[in-house]
């Protein structure tokens, strides 16, 4: 028999949903200002994915000697997004970048060390000096655990400064009044199986990418893009959902990341001739080229039958011949990565890697105060912000530079505290809730507790997993979208046929992974629609039909609302707040 649900109510001036980097550095400065903060997680906060980010956080800090400048930063970003990253943003990240950095370092992050005691850096694709000149050391690096570093100090922070935190707790749904404002959330505890409703005058979404859409990712399984779909639950829409990075260094057949850092200390890519190929696609950059340039240029290799391997479908990435010292104290995580999950010894041997999905570009709109935005106008929706990966800024544009995902988190989770403090009055009172909101919530979940089709979440998340993987790849074009738009509705049709055998509350995984594909879904829908309505090629987003950038018709965002599973999209106007950077700026 169906049980009756009775809600645990809470209220605070802030909910924070997800506790990754971006979630914690907006709880660390909310509580800071006095805000009753609370933040919700479904993993405990040092398990959050940032704890995988590797290779560092950047800012211009000059630290190694090379003069670097934000503005330098600034204009990489903004190239690296193939122009489409909007230049409030980026000025705003990259103007900060330094005294965010700074921040953590005081905080207590332990960060590597240069020969004079200041942060170490180290060169990463696409970071350059004077537009292209040399490259740039700009990458603030903890070894090769930089992430791990940054998330145990500002979990430790986040403590000192009394944030309260409900560990181990889904959130379901936003809640949302009818005219549009974000009062809350619904959420069910894992450890007990209560469900709870938190009432708050501001909800921040700091629920992290979708990576596992894909069958072969960087991302940890818990990489499901709770955030953006309950947004799109919510009616809301999300931006530039065609720009998926693949990582140009995942583990052959593990997916597991081997840092770009790799290659910023010297390592280099070959292909079955042994040849060098980087430095035939980027004569200049060569394996530090940005991500979408490389990962393109892999996938080229391979379709040209240069792959390595019996079945020449993966390259080699060689470290050999650098010092054991450096690699041993640089880079010690992606040896015993290497080791571990592809059986070779770095220090002796190449490391087979493959281009795998590794960070969402697109995700819920915002403004750069992390206000969420629902329309071309840039109306804001009140009462709800969005931070980090799952956050559309837009500081990456098309394509995102390696280590600016870090800084993104750091910058716009101060970004989100700041705003939140001018505009919340710490214990101001909420209008009592009424026992209907957070009723739909609980019917949907409900319909999956007690779900008796016969196909098990994981078959149909592979189906999903499988269509991403062939028609959403490096390069894409017209009729493979188009068959993976109807793959993916026929895979969402299944979802009437969905089997969960578990009924309990306390600890049901079969039900949350069950909740998650009905997170996912969507996300891969919504991704693969904008890939077929984007009609040209742009960072991340490789058309073979439509091989060059088009700037006339496709300098804009989309935005995609998801209604009945039909996807509309429409353009949002390009903050271009900067003379044209590609008609070339002059800085210094
Ligand atoms: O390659 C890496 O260490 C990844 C960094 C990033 O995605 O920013």
């Amino acid at each position: 028999m169906k049980q009756a649900y009775e809600f645990i109510d809470h209220q605070y001036d802030v909910i924070i949903v997800g506790a990754g980097g971006a979630g914690l550095r907006a709880a660390l400065g909310m509580s800071a200002a006095g805000l009753k903060t609370a933040c919700i997680t479904k993993v405990f906060p040092t398990r959050s994915h940032t704890v995988a980010a590797q290779g560092g956080i950047s800012a211009a800090l000059g630290n190694m000697g090379d003069n670097d400048d934000w503005r330098y930063h600034f204009y990489d970003t903004i190239k690296g997004s193939d122009w489409l990253g909007d230049q409030d943003a980026i000025e705003y990240m990259c103007k900060n970048a330094a005294s965010a950095v700074i921040e953590l370092e005081h905080l207590g992050v332990p960060f590597s060390r240069n020969e004079d005691g200041r942060i170490y850096q180290r060169q990463f694709g696409g970071h350059t000096i004077r537009q292209g000149e040399s490259m740039a050391k700009r990458a603030c690096a903890a070894a090769d655990r930089t992430g791990h570093a940054i998330l145990h100090t500002l979990y430790q922070q986040c403590l000192k400064h009394q944030s309260i935190f409900f560990i181990e707790y889904f959130v379901l749904d936003l809640i949302m009044t009818d005219d549009g404002r974000c009062v809350g959330v619904v959420a069910w505890s894992l450890e007990d199986g209560k469900l709870h409703r938190f009432q708050a005058h501001m909800v921040v979404l700091a629920t992290g990418g979708y990576g596992r859409t894909f069958f072969s990712c960087t991302a940890a399984h818990t990489c499901t893009g709770d955030g953006n779909g309950m947004v799109l639950r919510a009616g809301l829409p999300l931006q530039d959902m065609e720009f998926i990075q693949f990582h140009p260094t995942g583990i052959y057949t593990a997916g597991c990341l081997i840092s770009e850092g790799a290659r910023g200390e010297g390592g280099y890519l070959t292909n079955s001739e042994g040849e060098r190929f980087m430095e035939r696609y980027a004569p200049h950059a060569k394996d530090l080229a940005s991500r979408d340039v490389v990962s393109r240029a892999i996938t080229i290799e391979l379709l040209a039958g240069r792959g390595v391997g019996p079945l020449k479908d993966h390259v080699h990435l060689h470290l050999e011949h650098l010092d054991p010292k450096v690699v041993q104290e640089r880079l010690p995580g992606i040896v015993d990565t290497a080791r571990i999950f592809a059986g070779v010894d770095a220090t002796k041997q190449p490391v087979p890697v493959l281009p795998t999905v590794h960070y969402n570009m697109g995700g819920i709109p915002t403004n750069y105060h992390a206000e969420v935005i629902k329309d071309s106008a840039e109306t804001v929706v009140p009462g709800l912000m969005a931070i980090g990966e799952a956050a559309c800024v837009s500081v990456h544009g098309a394509n995102r530079l390696g280590t600016n995902s870090l800084l993104d988190l750091i910058v716009f989770g101060r970004a989100a505290a700041l705003r939140a403090s001018e505009v919340i009055k710490p214990g101001s009172p909420h209008v009592p809730l009424t026992k209907d909101q957070g009723q739909e919530s609980l019917s949907r979940f409900d319909s999956l507790r007690y779900a008796k089709g016969s196909l098990k979440t994981a078959q149909i998340r592979l189906s999903m997993q499988h269509v991403m993987q062939q028609h959403c790849t490096v390069f894409r074009n017209e009729k493979h979208l188009t068959e993976g738009v109807d793959k993916l509705k026929a895979v969402q049709n299944t979802m009437a046929d969905i089997q969960v055998n578990d009924q309990s509350l306390i600890w049901n995984t079969d039900l949350l992974e069950a909740l998650e594909l009905q997170n996912l879904l969507p996300q891969a829908i919504v991704s693969m629609s904008s890939a077929l309505y984007r009609t040209e090629s742009r960072g991340g987003h490789a058309r073979d039909d439509y091989p060059e950038r088009d700037d006339v018709n496709w300098l804009k965002h989309t935005l995609c609302w998801l209604g009945d599973f039909k996807v509309s999209s429409s353009g949002l106007t390009h903050r271009y707040l900067h003379k044209s950077a590609k008609d070339g700026l002059v800085f210094l």
